[in-house]
């Protein structure tokens, strides 16, 4: 049998820069998506807190139960509608932004088994900080789902989780990253399609979200930060971590700017060391190929019910009978 050698390609440059395309992926895959919102520790009854997913806008809210001090947590969207939420076992919380999301395990097949192997309220929240950036909303991704950047743009990290290891596992819109691929214990490092990230090491733990804006060229990025430590352990930890975040800030800008001015228009990318990229590109690629057939469907259906309207109305002017005056059942000739 015939093996296809061909490497995977990039998404075009225009991806990254037109706010039509933007309009369909915001319908294709971020109103269809399950977000991140955090661990439930984050969440105190009087103290909602608010998101905004794509110009969706929801607030969480706990709400106390009982006397033991446990909590229920609803999220509700800003024009009241009630959205469907999940929690794990382990205690983290996810929601949908609108009702074309599917299940939560048809979205996330098999990410409960690895969540359950972490307590995710073992560690305090400490901080959280957000700001926007020039770069759209995959640049970021892009960066995030390899480390053949890590040497060059990250040279503390580096020490630490040299690149030579690194290495990503690919699953049904989510993936799995390992700093060290000999100890798949070591650390959890996950990515949830399309822009949520958690990453989990000794007693620190940090969520990110690459959150879009009407702006393609414009990303908000938000980050929680939770540790075991406080006071200047956990500075130490936060200073760290800051570091590796504006050094990929920095990247994304360069890389947007590069884009929007066609220094790079579409590539290959590397099937082993960028794997992580050909597989979060190619979930985009067919949920917005999904998206724009459906779109036209609807349009040709809508065509043709304009179309039947305007028999139906040009009947009537000649005196026939209207379309909706005929009977539903067909009439039956008795010979
Ligand atoms: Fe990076």
């Amino acid at each position: 049998m015939a093996t296809s050698t061909a490497l995977p390609r990039t998404l075009p440059a225009s991806w990254y820069t037109s706010k039509p395309l933007y309009q369909l992926e915001r319908r294709a895959v971020f109103l269809k998506s399950w977000y991140l919102l955090g661990p439930t520790i984050k969440f105190s009854p009087g103290e909602p807190v608010s998101y905004e997913f794509a110009g969706v806008s929801l607030t969480v809210t706990a709400t106390e139960t009982d006397e033991s001090g446990a909590s229920e947590l609803t999220v509700v969207e800003d024009n009241g509608s009630l959205l469907r939420t999940h929690t794990t076992a382990t205690g983290l919380l996810f929601t949908t932004i609108s009702a074309t999301a599917s299940s939560f395990e048809d979205f996330f097949p098999g990410l409960e088994d690895i969540l359950a192997k972490v307590d995710f309220t073992a560690r305090p929240y400490r901080r959280s900080i957000q700001y926007e950036g020039h770069f759209n909303w995959k640049t970021m991704v892009d960066g995030y789902q390899e480390c053949l950047h890590c040497q060059y743009t990250h040279p503390a990290f580096s020490v630490l989780y040299p690149p030579t290891f690194y290495a990503v596992q690919n699953h049904h819109t989510w993936c799995q990253h390992f700093a060290d691929p000999k100890k798949p214990e070591d650390g959890l490092f996950l990515y949830f399609l399309p822009g949520c990230t958690l990453n989990v090491y000794g007693g620190g733990m940090s969520l990110f979200r690459v959150c879009p804006t009407a702006d393609p060229g414009t990303t908000r990025m938000e980050f929680d930060y939770f540790n075991v430590d406080n006071g200047e352990k956990f500075e130490e930890y936060y200073k760290f971590v800051r570091q590796v975040a504006q050094e990929d800030y920095e990247l994304c800008e360069v890389a947007q700017y590069n884009l929007e001015r066609g220094v790079y228009a579409e590539g290959v990318l590397n099937p082993v060391k960028e794997n992580g990229v050909a597989y979060y590109q190619q979930r985009v690629l067919e949920m917005v190929l999904e998206q724009h057939q459906e779109d036209q469907q609807t349009r040709k259906a809508a065509a043709v019910i304009v179309a039947i309207g305007q028999q139906a109305s040009h009947a009537e002017g000649r005196g026939e009978r209207s379309f909706t005056d005929r009977p539903i059942r067909p009439e039956i000739r008795v010979q």
